[in-house]
């Protein structure tokens, strides 16, 4: 099935044959409803959508024969036909490897305009389920009427409920088997009406349904005098749409590009995450907080003299105040928080398990940032919705995380507002998106801890000691000759009256990371506690020397950018693991290749060599000394 959102899709309407014009006219006023259908195979649901389509003369007889033998035959492969989704971001997710099965369907009435997406089938339906821009108003849960209330339905609810959808309906289907028997459809609604408010869904809309014959579908059915409606259509018709509720709240702008064509025009641009907007309306540029008001709302079509949640505008404000891409315009009285340090739900979408400690790119509307997740604070059964003590999310996993980032961002809660409350998570060496999250506040301790300036600057510090701090950082395999050519490093620059410190990896896990083992999350541990000491000694004025083994791209780089541009110098002690393991000066390699030693780098846990250190020794054709002595001359010199 095509992966796009225009599926076949076989018009039967007279109007598109006479006047293509008035029909678009008149199908463009309509309103359009998005939403998803969640079920397994048995239940029905390609019949179910199906049924949609050919009830609103989307398709014809025979079509409506072959979806239904199209079910048939994903359901005899024993896929099971699984939680759909709607994305803003899907083309780009695909780019980044993440491959997302789901075919959109269209339809609509004399009322509405609806987008269905269907799943032709997924084990992986974490990977299927809702990022942050996700777009659907509605999931409809299907139920079959002779099984009742199954681990699938408790758990494509919890996850619609996840992701913020505020419409549920549980479409009991099957009816016509069960003898269109009004107990069997309350039977089901009480035992899903407990389910669903223990998982805070309060409301949602039950419809007894014959997909197959057609029953409660268009019109309420003969079949069942009991129920008195709505008919699903209709109910679906009715409801109120994510977009216009959107615009009901205070307005925000997340600032996508700065406009600067010539000297006399800036403008903002980007698309209206909620709110409405006007000429005039003060405003509030986040996260400065500088205020001013609307100049203008520029489109290609001209100035408007209004605009609303969903359109795409360029903003020009009355003042010249600071505003670039990642910030946020917001309604002056009303603001977003701007904040660091979070609590969100985290869905893992990657093969790779989540690393505690490492960092990852963290986007959210127009901004990206550096993130560090804690250790989950628990993870969810999806299927049972009980609470997991958890060290790490594997892929699917859901978990409750803490996490923080290098620097504010302007945020709202997912479930206020999806745009500025939805985040993906990317990893930083693969570029692969790794997870999908929600925001749900801001944790406090980031709001009552600020820094404090001291009177006394690192400047100041480093000029009383007449030197340039920097951090001379080493790394290579154990054994590489780290700790010997720092040590001869450092002993020259004592010699010169430079103040210097040198932290050594098998000292410093002698004390402040005595905790500390050899796993990954640890050895990411250690150098980033290894990174903040070696910072605030550089504050100090002094030269820091570093020798660990540090195996990991990303958290040196890491530590790069905790320091001003150029105190940073990576030093590569490239030494061949042949080399370093013939050396064996401690006896270690001999351990490991016995298997006596775990995790042990280069043998079972991996070197990451650097790219573009700043210096590079080749150990195999120069003595310690005369590395020690280059080192001296690119730092000095
Ligand atoms: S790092 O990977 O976290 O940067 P670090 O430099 O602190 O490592 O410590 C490395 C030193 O610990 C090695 O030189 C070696 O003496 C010792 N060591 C003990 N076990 C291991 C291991 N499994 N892998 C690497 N080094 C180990």
């Amino acid at each position: 099935m095509p992966n796009t959102p225009d599926t076949p899709v076989y018009v039967t309407d007279a109007l598109i044959a006479e006047d293509i014009d008035a029909y678009l006219a008149q199908h463009q006023q309509k309103s359009l409803l998005r939403f998803i259908t969640c079920g397994s195979v048995d239940d029905g649901k390609s019949t179910l959508i199906g049924r949609l389509l050919y009830d609103s003369k989307m398709i014809f007889e025979d079509q409506l024969a072959a979806l239904e033998a199209d079910s048939k035959r994903v359901g005899t492969q024993g896929q099971e036909i699984d939680f759909a989704l709607l994305v803003d971001g899907l083309a780009a997710e695909r780019e980044q490897g993440i491959t997302i099965d789901v075919a959109y369907r269209f339809f609509t009435t004399e009322k509405r305009k609806f987008i269905v997406a269907d799943t032709p089938g997924h084990e992986q339906y974490t990977r299927n389920m809702v990022t942050g821009a996700s777009t659907a108003d509605l999931a409809v849960i299907l139920i079959d009427a002779r099984k009742g209330v199954l681990t699938q339905t408790r758990r494509h609810s919890f996850l619609a409920h996840l992701i913020g959808i505020k419409h549920i309906v549980l479409a009991v289907n099957k009816m016509d088997l069960v003898g269109y028997d009004k107990t069997v459809f309350e039977r089901i609604l009480l035992s899903y009406r407990a389910f669903a408010s223990e998982i805070g869904i309060t409301n949602f809309t039950a419809i007894p349904i014959s997909g197959f014959k057609g029953d409660n579908i268009t019109a309420l059915s003969d079949n069942m005098p009991w129920f008195k409606g709505p008919a699903l259509i209709e109910h679906l018709e009715g409801v109120e749409i994510a977009a216009a509720a959107d615009e009901a709240k205070p307005f925000r702008l997340p600032v996508q590009w700065v406009n600067r064509p010539n000297l006399d025009f800036r403008g903002f641009s980007g698309q209206i995450a909620s709110g409405t907007v006007k000429p005039g309306d003060a405003i509030r540029v986040l996260p400065s907080g500088k205020t001013t008001s609307i100049a203008r709302i520029v489109t290609l079509d001209g100035d408007l003299d209004a605009a609303v949640a969903g359109q795409s505008v360029t903003l020009t404000l009355a003042d010249e105040v600071d505003c670039s891409r990642g910030d946020v315009i917001a309604a002056a009285d009303a603001p977003p928080e701007a904040a660091d340090q979070f609590e969100a739900t985290l869905v893992w979408m990657a093969d790779e398990a989540m690393i505690a400690g490492r960092a990852y790119w963290l986007k959210l509307a127009t901004q990206t940032v550096s993130a560090t997740i804690q250790q989950p604070k628990y993870e969810i059964n999806v299927n049972t919705l009980d609470h997991l003590a958890a060290k790490t999310l594997e892929l699917n996993g859901i978990g409750v995380v803490e996490l923080s980032t290098d620097k504010p961002i302007v945020f709202e809660a997912y479930a206020d507002n999806r745009t500025l409350g939805g985040f993906i998570l990317i990893d930083k060496l693969t570029n692969a998106t790794v997870a999908a999250g929600m925001l749900h506040f801001s944790l406090r301790r980031a709001q009552n801890v600020h820094w404090q300036a001291s009177d006394v600057d690192r400047d100041m510090r480093a000029n009383l000691k007449n030197q340039r701090p920097a951090l001379l950082w080493f790394t290579g395999l154990s054994g590489s000759g780290k700790s010997t050519i720092a040590n001869l490093v450092e002993k020259q620059l004592h010699r010169m009256n430079r103040h210097s410190f040198l932290l050594d990896g098998d000292n410093v896990r002698h004390g402040l990371n005595r905790d500390l083992g050899f796993t990954e999350a640890d050895r990411i541990e250690n150098i980033r506690r290894v990174g903040e000491v070696a910072k605030l000694m550089t504050d100090a004025g002094l030269i820091v020397i570093t020798a660990f083994i540090s195996p990991f791209r990303v958290e040196r780089d890491m530590v790069r950018s905790m320091l001003p541009d150029s105190e940073f110098i990576e030093i590569f002690i490239d030494t061949p693991l042949a080399e370093a393991e013939r050396r064996d000066v401690k006896g270690l390699y001999k351990k490991a290749r016995a298997g006596q030693l775990k995790n042990f780098t280069g043998i079972d846990s991996p070197y990451e060599a650097p790219e573009t250190p700043e210096i590079r020794i080749d150990t195999t054709v120069m003595t310690p000394e005369e590395a020690a002595d280059l080192i001296i001359d690119r730092l000095l010199g």
